[in-house]
């Protein structure tokens, strides 16, 4: 029997990555050259040095992806890459790398959108997933609430009108001076605090809707660090950060119980960089067991950005029949 073996990349932010990924499920090898050290100093994702530094490292990732998979372009199905959303410079580079080595290669070319990226990301370590299935999506960019009918049959359900949750993570983390990235800075000096500590609001728009805001969740943080500031006085920074983590919880977790229950959807996968967070999953865990709903999260290496998430969601593409043409382009502002 023909194996399929896609080679997925990743370049959207501020990860290289690539990966080969065959039938699906076994993770032949998986590289991710991050920049977040060099993107630190600056507080976040410079997007000019970002795409500098994919045009300097995705040779090398995709070469040692390939050696370490022991395979050549020839033994590939197709090249899948991200094409959006993401920095319009970062996006290009993997979108640009991927069509040459396809086209030389004479194999497909496959466009995979970022957010459908994140959610395969559960089909890697998790075979027997059965539509229809629930999405909570939740990173630096997106936080939306997806219900899957069958591959490439979904639909968005809610979404935030204003930061998204991981955005607002990474925004308080910055005015605590926890640094970058915030969601895993803020997890870990929340371990130190009380979560009933301070009193923030939880968002939930009018009853019954699926959308979130975190904006202004965000800036009762601010508010409440300047007003203090005025007074001269100091807030304790773990309590801050176990408070605020508690409310953008309260929020994901209320919200994707509200979806369960419209949908009668009986398993939600977590998916993006704040499905790694503890507090996250483990709240869930709780209530979905008690629910009777399956919950299901991938590693948090499939977590954050990466190929191999990308490579997952090329293979059902590629079942599906589905392939890019050379005029493939970067969109940025691409949506699901
Ligand atoms: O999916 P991702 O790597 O990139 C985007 O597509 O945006 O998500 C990055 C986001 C950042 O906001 C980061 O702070 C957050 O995921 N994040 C976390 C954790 N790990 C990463 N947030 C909360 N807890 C974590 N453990
Ligand atoms: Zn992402």
């Amino acid at each position: 029997e023909k194996q399929i073996t896609i080679l997925g990349i990743e370049t959207s932010c501020d990860e290289t990555s690539a990966a080969v990924l065959v039938n699906g499920v076994n993770l032949r090898s998986h590289i991710i050259s991050s920049q977040i050290m060099t993107h630190q100093k600056y507080g976040g994702v410079v997007p000019e040095i970002a795409s500098r530094e994919h045009s300097l490292h995705i040779r090398p990732v995709v070469e040692q992806s390939l050696a370490e998979a022991n395979v050549g372009f020839k033994d590939l199905s197709a090249i899948a890459v991200t094409y959006g959303p993401g920095l319009v410079g970062s996006l290009l580079v993997g979108v640009s790398g991927a069509k040459a080595m396809a086209y030389a290669a004479g194999i497909p070319l496959l466009g995979i959108n970022h957010l459908e990226g994140h959610i395969y990301a559960n089909f890697l370590e998790h075979q027997d997933l059965e539509f229809p299935l629930l999405a909570l999506l939740v990173s630096g960019g997106h936080t939306h609430l997806i219900v899957f009918k069958d591959h490439g049959r979904y639909e968005v359900l809610g979404y935030t009108r204003d930061d998204a949750a991981g955005e607002a993570l990474d925004k308080v983390a910055r005015a605590l001076g926890l640094g970058y990235p915030g969601g895993p800075q803020i997890q870990k000096t929340a371990q130190e605090g009380n979560e009933q500590a301070f009193k923030f609001p939880r968002a939930m728009l009018e009853p019954g809707s699926l959308d979130f805001s975190f904006s202004g969740m965000k800036s009762a943080v601010l508010n409440a660090l300047n007003s203090a500031h005025m007074r001269g006085e100091t807030l304790n920074v773990p309590d801050l950060a176990a408070s605020f983590q508690q409310a953008v919880v309260d929020v994901l977790v209320h919200k994707a119980l509200l979806a369960l229950q419209q949908t009668g959807v009986k398993t939600l996968l977590l998916a993006g960089g704040v499905a790694a967070n503890r507090l996250l999953r483990e709240t869930l865990e709780y209530e979905l067991a008690r629910q009777n709903v399956r919950l299901v999260y991938p590693s948090p290496v499939f977590c954050t950005d990466n190929g191999a998430m990308i490579a997952a969601a090329g293979y059902y593409h590629f079942l599906a029949g589905d392939a890019a043409p050379w005029t493939l382009n970067a969109v940025p502002g691409l949506n699901l």
